[in-house]
């Protein structure tokens, strides 16, 4: 049997690659980070040559630490940012444009405009189960065709093609301007906003409205099946491409969420809590999406509802980056360990607008309760309080919504070895919050769905016999202080609402 499986996890702020054994552990990792692009108030992008670059990079260094090469990987599974819309040409190979990132919020006047047609936020949720909103793909794509010189009509003679990250990476891993396959896998599709939920194909009623040729979308199979071979000279050359899953998919897949009523929640850039609803496909009333889970092969399609929240580790990396307060992001906790509680101090960072369960783009950041009291101890509380409570809002949602409450919370992603804020992570939920020995559970998704295709694994069982408990908190606040401040916490989600016209 081959030795291992590789998994190439293409994130906000970096692009990794992981390589697994078969007990699920990490043999070796080589990581890089790529550059953010602000080029005005509210626009994120990324170069999308230099992700495609550093992903060889990573690739390469992975398997240089594993003392390894490609006929000792069995598969090479592949997870990434969602959302976030490349547009190429085909015959260049070239991107007529950066990345837009799902952070972005440039394309809020394209859905006001959607949603003026009819029905609002809610015009595509039945559809989709989406809310429209800045964060999904296809507007971004239409702002691309609307913006960039000459696009639309060469997207028009078909040849530019749209991906989110797994795409782009795909094509260009097997083959680009030299017979490139074009695909992704639904729980990227779902994301996307041009995606019916039922069939699993582009619904062209949307595309329509949206301005979008048919001609650019990738076709769409399942999460985990052999889709072709990495045709690029390199590191991987030969080793069979096998699995593609949005990395919150794959984290929840990672984590073992394989039955209904299962829930982990990543904490990473922003952080993502997604609930296993099984083969059923449950609308939200509460301000949750309704999404993909995972597709394997021929198997029937696993959905989740979804709370994702935009800003939670990029908060920190905002205190690190843009103030200056810290210089590392573990120091955050070394100064919210100064003090007793946040000082009354609250720090909402909707710098996206807010996500789930508010789905405010006209909101803006706000830190609120100051007083000259408040030291930085208490702000970096205040920052690390943030993304528990964010957390807590989704949860209630999701409680609300299924009727069924969490009885404990699998957590995983960069912000997990902050103990402090796991304690309060549980103290404000008042469940277990529980931490798996490999919290990369993100590459580990995408390393089973490849695994899973090739025989390399022979079925969820080995998923679950792998998962292993590291830690776990237990809740420590009593009722009156955590309902006091949340309710606090609440009352300054409120201020941030109404700031952009
Ligand atoms: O929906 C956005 C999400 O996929 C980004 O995840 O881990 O790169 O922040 P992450």
């Amino acid at each position: 049997m081959t030795k291992y499986v590789a998994a190439i996890d293409q994130g906000t702020t970096s692009t990794r690659c992981m390589i697994f054994s078969h007990a699920g552990e990490v043999v070796a990792v080589d990581q890089k980070e790529h550059e953010q692009i602000f080029p005005r108030a509210g626009w994120v992008e990324h170069d999308p040559e230099e992700v495609w670059r550093n992903t060889r990079e990573v690739t390469a260094g992975a398997l240089a630490k594993a003392d390894v090469n490609a006929s000792d990987i069995a598969a090479v599974g592949i997870t990434n940012q969602r959302e976030t819309a490349v547009v190429w040409d085909k015959t260049t190979g070239k991107p007529v444009y950066n990345a837009i990132v799902w952070q972005d919020t440039r394309t809020d006047r394209i859905v006001t405009q959607l949603g003026d047609l009819g029905g609002g936020q809610e015009r595509y949720r039945s559809k989709t189960g989406l809310p429209l909103a800045t964060y999904f793909s296809g507007p971004k794509v239409r702002w691309i065709l609307d913006n960039v010189d000459g696009a639309r009509q060469k997207a028009e003679a078909g040849d530019l093609l749209f991906g989110n990250m797994d795409t782009w990476l795909i094509w260009n891993m097997t083959g680009g301007v030299d017979g490139g396959i074009h695909i992704t896998d639904p729980t990227n599709a779902s994301r996307t906003m041009l995606m019916d939920l039922d069939t699993l194909q582009w619904d062209e009623e949307i595309a329509g409205e949206m301005g979008i040729p048919m001609s650019m979308l990738p076709e769409i199979r399942s999460s985990s099946e052999e889709y072709g071979k990495v045709r690029e000279k390199g590191s991987l050359a030969g080793v069979p491409i096998a699995g593609i899953l949005g990395d919150q998919q794959a984290a929840t897949f990672g984590q073992a969420c394989l039955s209904p009523g299962e829930a982990k929640n990543t904490y990473g850039t922003g952080n993502f809590v997604l609930l296993n609803t099984g083969t059923e496909k449950v609308m939200s009333e509460n301000g949750l999406l309704t999404t993909v889970c995972y597709k394997i092969g021929d198997n029937a399609p696993v959905y989740a509802l979804e709370g994702s929240i935009a800003v939670t580790g990029s908060l920190v990396q905002w205190i690190r980056d843009n103030l200056g307060m810290i210089t590392a992001a573990p120091e955050i906790e070394e100064h919210a360990r100064t003090v007793e509680d946040n000082g009354g101090c609250y720090f909402v960072p909707a710098f996206s607008g807010l996500f789930a369960p508010y789905w405010r783009s006209d909101a803006r950041g706000a830190i609120v309760g100051l007083t000259r009291f408040v030291n930085k101890g208490h702000l970096a509380r205040a920052v690390l309080e943030a993304t528990a409570f964010q957390s807590r809002e989704v949860i209630d949602a999701m409680n609300a919504d299924s009727g069924v409450p969490l009885t404990a919370l699998k957590v995983d992603g960069g912000m997990v070895v902050n103990e402090l804020l796991m304690q309060f992570q549980a103290d404000i939920l008042g469940v277990p919050v529980i931490r798996p020995v490999v919290a990369e559970t993100t590459a580990l998704g995408a390393a089973y769905a490849a695994g899973l295709a090739v025989g390399y694994w022979e079925g969820e069982d080995d998923i679950r016999n792998n998962w292993a408990k590291d830690k776990e908190w237990t809740p420590n606040m009593d009722e009156a202080a955590r309902d006091k401040t949340f309710a606090q916490w609440k009352k300054a989600v409120t201020r941030t609402f109404d700031w952009v016209e």
